[in-house]
Formats: C-alpha cells, structure tokens, sequence
C-alpha cells in the first residue's frame, strides 16, 4: 500500500539552516558545470562531436554543460531501440513501473537542494521558483506512480449472466516527448515518466536551453532501475530531429508542451499519415495563454495588485500561466493601477544565484529580443508605468514591464510575449471584464478578484479558461490539486497533474468472454 498522495512542501529559505544548504548545493554544482553530456539509447551512452550548450542565462560566459546533439540517424537508432523496447515494456508490471517513479521520487527529494541549485543555473530561475519547480517534479512522480495503481485493473463496466466484461487500458506504443524550458524539470520529468508508468517507450528531446537536467534526470530514472531503452534520451534540433520523430510512421503519439507556434505545427504534421503507418497518432499538445486578472469593483484592492504583479513577474513573466493582462473595474482602475506600478517599480531584478532578487533573467538572447520588441509595440500602444528596460550585457535581464490604458485589441493584449510584461484595461462593468477576458484565442487560466458572489458565479460559467482561479492570483497550479491545460489555442486541455492525463497515454480495450 502506498501512503496517499500529498505535495511536497516548499522550502521556508529564510530559515538559516534551509540558507545554508542551498548555498552549499550551488556551490556543489558550481564544480560540476562544463561537464559534457552524451547521449542515451538503449542505455548505451553516445557522444556526438556536434553539441548543445547550454548556459546559465543570468551569466552567459558560464557554460552549464556541452550537450551531445543527435541527428536524424541516431533519431531513427533511437526510435528502432525504443519500438523493440516497447515489445517487452508493454507487458511489465504497472507496480514494477509505479514502484520506479516512487524510488525516482525518494532519489530527488534525498538530493532536493542540489536539483534546485541546477535549475537556478541552467534555467536562471529564482530560488523560491527553482525550488517549487523540484516539487513539482517530485509530485508529479507521486502522483502518477498512485495513479497508474488506480487505472492497473481497468475500469468496472456491467456484465450479464454467463457474460463476463472487462474493461482495461493498455499502452500505446512508442511516444515522443518534447520538453519546455520553462519547468525545466517538473514538466520535462511529467511528461516523459506519464508516458513510461502507462507502458509506453519513449524519445525524450528536452528544450535545447536546458538539457542538463533531462540528463540528470535520466541518471535518478537508471538509480532507481529504469531498464535500458525505455526512455531514451536525444536532445537535438526540432527541425532536425523534432520533425523527423513527429513525421516517422512508428511513432505511435507525441507529448508536447511549449509555443503555439510549434505546438500547431506537431499537430499539423502529426495529422499526416505516411507509408506504412498503421495508426492516427495522438497528440498531447499544452502550448501558451494571454492569462487575465479580472479586478472587479467590490474587490480587495491590495490583494488585487499583489496578484497582478506576482503573477505577471513570477519567473520573470515565463510561465504559460503569468499574467498578462489585467482587466480593471473602472471604479477602481486609478487605485489598482497606481498599486500595481509601485509593486512593479520595487520589484528587484538581478543574478538569482543571489537570493536577494525577485526575478531572474529570461532564457536566451532570442527571448530577450522578442520581449524588447513587443516592449517597443507596447510603448506605441500605452502609457509605460514602469520598467521598459532591458540590459542582456552580462545576462539577459528585463525589468518587469507594465502598460496602462491600453486597447483590448492591441498585440500587446493579444499576442504572448512569455516576459515580465503586464498591460492593464478597463471595463464598464463586469461583464464587459469576462468579454475582454475571453476576447483572445488562447484559454488557459486566468483569475477574479471581487468579493461579490453573484459575479464569481458568473465567472465560474463564463470565463472561458481551463484553470479559473478567485481571489488568488493565476499560476502555481499544484499536481493532483488543480489539474493544469487549458481551452482553444492554448491546447489539448489534457489536464497535467490531474486524474485523466495518464489515460491519453493509453488506449481502452474491452474483452467480453462468455462462460
Ligand atoms: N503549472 C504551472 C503554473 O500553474 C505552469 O506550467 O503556473
């Protein structure tokens, strides 16, 4: 029996004790970055001369690790390994597989600190952000190693005399796992062991900012006796090896979570059936949002503002789930606004190996030149109320960004920019707020502060997201807690964290035998 599931706690960092070992598990992984990293397949370990490099975004000249890259032939090594892995891995034990990702789960909490340490350097993220992001890697291996003891035995369906039905899943086949870098680690750890507990054999390319943890994580899945080929993992270009993966008629579904760009673009190819395929392949897609605060009239106002901008800043804006949009009764539009730019203005930017700042910096040079350019729209669009600058000298660094008075319409409130950037509209009153609100194409969270019931009521049938949050802000979504996807072009609303996500990884079979 195993205990009932229940998420892992944060670390309290202004406890010394909990200070002093995050300092000494960064300087722990300082010793080890540089380091290179192979390939896996089939458990053989595989260096390429071509390499991924990943650095630390808040110090650019600080290489994290060298990463070999694959290319399309070791792509299809991979595949063949992963194909014939899954003749044999589709009949294990759905307790042996759980038991793996409880022993996984020990594995990281024992050595918490130090995977936490390794987001702040690989993925720039903040240490309060770092450590929930193991936690979340932790729950997500909780929590599908419960689940996966819950679906075993299928689902009770009726049987009449002399009749007897049965109701199971069974695996799919082999899928293709494509991470974010965003949760460098919950996300990638989710969705590759979702797919490996339901039976499946996998191709992990985790996001070419942030390998390193991919490969960490493979070495915690071997200690807790993951057998070879099962998960194999190929970090690689997506055009190169994303593509080639997505098109191969023996990929049987694809798991991705990252832009709406690509996302579309899996789905697209995804559709396409080629020679000597067998199957229509399923696609688990989680792309982005334009999630919105709504502030309504009867509202507590500081807890208004404080949403609004944890939410839009929170690693630094690059979060599917940040805020990026407020839409503010115009009773109270003054008041929150002012609010909400002396919170942005005292928000602290800066390297988060120092655990003085609030935010980090952004992943890459690309991200930092995308978010300055929709910074350069906004300022045509609205007033700037606060930051508006960037300075990528060292790292890529933004201060947290925030437009006032600026057209529903406008790209600022349309398009995602995945940064610390926040516009604030008013409303007449709070139904043109849900409008506004649901006036985009993406719906994934998004939040109601008001103290008015009727008005939550209304929000509840008519804000059309696929996390809806009242008087709390819209990220930080808990595995097993708040099931986390979204509606429209946000995705496949295939709940991460939540009770059916395991099931889109497998496939129902009924048996009816007479007696
Ligand atoms: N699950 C995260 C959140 O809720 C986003 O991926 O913020």
């Amino acid at each position: 029996m195993v205990v009932p599931y229940k998420h892992e706690p944060f670390t309290d960092f202004t406890v010394e004790e909990n200070r002093q070992q995050m300092l000494a598990a960064l300087e722990k992984v300082e010793k080890d970055l540089g380091k290179e990293y192979p390939l896996i397949i089939g458990g053989e370990r595989i260096t390429t001369e071509e390499k991924i490099i990943s650095v630390n975004p808040a110090k650019k000249d600080e290489v994290v690790g060298y990463v070999s890259k694959a290319n399309q032939e070791l792509a299809e090594k991979a595949m063949q390994v992963a194909d014939e892995t899954f003749t044999t891995w589709r009949k294990s034990d759905p307790k042996f597989r759980a038991d793996l990702l409880f022993r996984a789960a020990a594995i990281i909490r024992r050595r918490k600190h130090e995977f936490t340490a390794h987001l702040i350097k690989e993925g720039g993220k903040p240490w309060k952000e770092a450590d929930a992001d193991t936690a979340e890697a932790i729950d997500f291996l909780e929590y599908y190693g419960r689940q996966m003891l819950e679906l075993k035995d299928g689902v009770k369906v009726n049987s009449r005399p002399i009749e007897h039905n049965q109701f199971h899943y069974i695996p799919l086949g082999v899928g293709v796992v494509i991470s974010p870098w965003n949760f460098l680690f919950a996300i990638m750890a989710g969705t590759t062991v979702a797919a490996m507990v339901t039976g499946n054999t996998v191709l992990l390319k985790p996001a070419s900012a942030t390998p390193v943890i991919a490969y960490k994580f493979m070495e915690v899945l071997e200690e807790a006796g993951l057998p070879a080929g099962v998960i194999n993992y190929i970090p690689g270009s997506g055009k190169e090896v994303g593509d080639y993966l997505v098109d191969h008629p023996r990929t049987r579904f694809v798991s991705f979570t990252g832009s709406r760009e690509v996302g579309t673009r899996i789905f697209e190819r995804a559709a396409v059936v080629h020679e000597g395929q067998k199957w229509l392949k399923r696609t688990i897609i989680e792309m982005g949002g334009k999630d919105t605060i709504v502030v309504d009239s009867e509202a507590d106002l500081e807890l208004a503002a404080q949403s609004i901008v944890q939410s839009a800043f929170g690693f630094s804006g690059q979060k599917c789930s940040a805020c990026s949009r407020a839409v503010i009764h115009e009773n109270v539009y003054d008041e929150v606004k002012a609010r909400v730019a002396e919170l942005a203005a005292k928000t602290t930017v800066g390297d988060p190996h120092d655990n003085s700042y609030y935010m980090g910096p952004v992943i890459d040079q690309a991200a930092y030149d995308k978010i300055m350019s929709y910074i350069d729209i906004g300022k045509q669009e609205g007033e700037l109320l606060a930051g508006g600058e960037g300075d990528d000298s060292k790292g890529w660094f933004i201060k947290p960004t925030v437009f006032a008075d600026v057209d529903p319409k406008a790209r600022i409130m349309q398009e995602e920019i995945f940064g610390p950037v926040v516009g604030l509209t008013k409303a007449k009153n709070f139904t043109e707020a849900i409008e506004i609100a649901n006036n985009t194409e993406y719906g994934l969270t998004g939040a109601v502060i008001t103290n008015n019931r009727a008005h939550l009521e209304q929000a509840r049938e008519d804000f059309h997201v696929g996390n809806l949050y009242f008087n709390r802000g819209c990220t930080a979504a808990i595995v097993g807690y708040q099931p986390f996807g979204g509606f429209n072009m946000s995705g496949t609303d295939s709940k991460a964290g939540g009770p059916d996500y395991l099931i889109h990884h497998m496939q129902g079979k009924t048996t009816s035998e007479m007696f």
